[in-house]
């Protein structure tokens, strides 16, 4: 694995060379020959992180992303040896959700569902889905804030760790290039009715939401990807082309295969 800091910003160890009064961002590009190397790593460096978290003496409070690569993860995540981390003491909530109902294939929280959850004995109470279509809600955007109520009822503030997929127009969670919400600074969850990836209506976390974590992984693999991950880590670019670039959190890891590092 290579890793480096990302262009136009400096990692973690040479932050002390900045200019006092400037606040140095910690933003690390690690790079994986592929992406099984990247999902078995991804998958100890999370278990590893939780089980600090549980250390430090706090419930760990994880955002969960859909996507292949993420997937490949939370498989790898469930056939890992006890590193005694305590999953029960685990928060999970998503990033973002495919309004779709609750038994559809094609919900982001279906495949961790299998992968994961099921394997690795979470507290129900603790497993913060997004909600699904055929609930009782009166249409999208309450759905969206009833889960913005959820996160601020079972949240400290601040995210633990916020996992996202990236597609190749450069979206994070259900923030696609273009759209309203990501200028909208007046909610934790909101609702989607255009995603330009199927379905249309769609659940996400806004940018202050998920900009609200210690920390933020990005977890990117293919070729098809390079583009937007060098995009994202370019100095100039507009959130409204490659929303990536709204994730402002000062300690980031963009976590690659070498076939999406090609054009970086
Ligand atoms: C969705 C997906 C999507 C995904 C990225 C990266 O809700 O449609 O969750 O947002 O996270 O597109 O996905 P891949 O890793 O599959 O490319």
């Amino acid at each position: 694995m290579s890793t480096t800091p990302a262009p136009g910003s400096s990692s973690s160890s040479s932050s002390g060379d900045q200019p006092s009064g400037e606040q140095a961002s910690a933003v690390t590009v690690a790079v994986h020959p592929d992406a099984d190397t990247l999902a078995r790593t991804v998958a100890l460096r999370l278990v590893e992180r939780l089980v600090e978290v549980q250390r430090e003496g706090r419930v760990p409070s994880l955002v969960l992303t859909g996507g292949t690569i993420a997937d490949a993860i939370y498989q790898q995540v469930a056939e890992l040896p006890d590193a005694g981390l305590d999953w029960a003491q685990v928060d999970f909530f998503w990033g973002d959700e495919r309004y779709v109902p609750a038994d559809s294939e094609d919900r982001n929280d279906r495949s961790v569902g299998l992968d994961l959850l099921d394997e690795v004995g979470v507290d129900p109470a603790r497993v913060h889905a997004m909600p699904a279509s055929d609930e009782a809600h009166p249409d999208l955007e309450s759905a969206a804030a009833a889960y913005g109520e959820e996160v601020r009822a079972h949240g400290t503030g601040s995210f633990d760790l916020v996992l996202l997929g990236l597609g190749p127009d450069g979206h994070v969670a259900s923030l696609f290039p273009g759209l309203d919400q990501l200028e909208r600074h007046d909610a934790i969850a909101m609702g989607v009715t255009d995603s330009p990836k199927p379905p249309p209506e769609r659940i996400t976390l806004s940018f202050d939401a998920l900009n609200r974590t210690r920390e933020v992984w990005f977890l990117v693999s293919g070729e098809g990807k390079a583009d937007a991950v060098a995009r994202a880590l370019a100095e100039d670019g507009s959130v409204a082309e490659t929303p990536a670039r709204g994730i402002t959190v000062q300690n980031a890891t963009w976590f690659l295969d070498e076939a999406a590092a090609t054009a970086l």
